[in-house]
């Protein structure tokens, strides 16, 4: 067996879990900071870090101690992207570490974790396939022909799709984060009440724009008296338009790359109507990520890590962060 410890510290949730071999996760704690960051309407990055280091070490025993591993067999953890001063803080604590155990440091990509989310289970996809990357700072649909290799086909040329449900949470009042709150808040709507646009169907390429759609609720608010009184109709209405467009650039994306499988990856993943209709209206094979690996976590790191050691891709204790590393 192979044990992998995975620290992920990219944003506002500490996250530490033991993989072994790739897709058993042994132990995920996962110390979320959203109670500290909610008086201020969203994440204040000064005080991330400081939360991260005063938490991580405890965070760390307690996951080994629950894993009932002493040593890991390599140490794991978020280079980029994301704030530079949360990443610091586990890349520092991880190169510390990895040192002192005299284990392979192996730095990994935020949005290749997210991917590798999909492997935590026991029938992981093969490649290649293509990825639909959605969460709160990226839309991206990922061509993945082999481990480690990643084409972006398209991406948002705006707002993150999870970015726009928080944005569009705040609008109809809802709590931080907003994916959740909406997802609550539309059960029981008419998904067709309110027609909200869909960005860019019919052009050629594979992006994304969702900056239009947050606009278009703020005008039906503010234009339509009666609108804020049918909470369900609208949350439901904005979540069916989202996903509508996650949809349709995906279909396009498959046909144009002859895709058979696709993996969802990322915060959005979580949402239940995005899951049920990828499902449903995917020509092809659907993976989807457990619940419990959607949100940033440790255990996607240490998956996405076995891999990269496997293919001999471990990094010296030189590495640095970088807050806009590239896939
Ligand atoms: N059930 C849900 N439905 C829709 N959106 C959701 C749901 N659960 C979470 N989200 C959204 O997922 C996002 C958080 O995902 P994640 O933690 O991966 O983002 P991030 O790490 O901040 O950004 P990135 O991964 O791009 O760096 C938030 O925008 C949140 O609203
Ligand atoms: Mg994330």
């Amino acid at each position: 067996m192979t044990s992998i410890l995975g620290i992920e510290t990219s944003c506002d949730e500490t996250g530490v879990a033991v993989v072994a071999d790739g897709r058993r996760v042994l132990a995920n704690e996962v110390a979320s900071q959203i109670d500290i960051h909610k008086e201020f309407g969203g994440v204040v990055p000064e005080i991330a870090s400081r939360q991260h280091t005063r938490v991580i070490s405890q965070l760390t025993r307690k996951a080994l101690g629950i894993a009932g591993i002493e040593i890991p067999d390599a140490v794991a953890v978020t280079r980029g992207p994301g704030l530079m001063g949360s990443l610091l803080v586990g890349l520092c604590f991880a190169k510390a570490i990895a040192y002192a155990w005299n284990k392979p440091l192996i730095g990994v990509h935020h949005i290749e974790g997210h991917i590798f989310a999909a492997m935590l289970c026991d029938s992981p996809p093969e490649f290649p396939f293509l990825a639909l990357v959605v969460s709160g700072g990226h839309t991206q649909l990922v061509d993945c022909p082999a481990p480690h290799q990643y084409a972006i086909l398209g991406a948002t040329r705006d707002d993150a799709v999870g970015e726009c449900f928080d944005k569009v949470a705040r609008l109809l009042g809802l709590p931080y984060p907003g994916g959740p709150s909406i997802q609550k808040a539309a059960e029981g709507g008419d998904p067709q009440a309110f027609r909200f646009p869909r960005a860019m169907l019919d052009a050629p390429h594979l992006d994304f724009s969702y900056s239009g759609l947050k606009t278009a609720v703020l005008y039906t608010l503010r234009d339509d008296p009666g609108a804020k009184d049918r909470l369900p109709d609208l949350a439901a209405s904005f979540q069916e338009a989202a996903v509508d467009a996650l949809l349709a650039k995906t279909r396009q994306a498959m046909r144009e790359t002859g895709a058979r499988r696709l993996v969802l990856a990322g915060g959005v993943a979580a949402n239940r109507r995005l899951r049920e209709r990828l499902l449903a209206d995917i020509d092809g094979d659907v993976f989807l990520p457990p619940f419990a690996y959607c949100l940033d976590n440790g255990a996607m790191i240490a998956a996405a890590a076995d891999s990269r050691l496997r293919h001999g891709l471990t990094d010296p204790l030189t590495i640095t962060p970088d807050a806009a590393l590239p896939l």
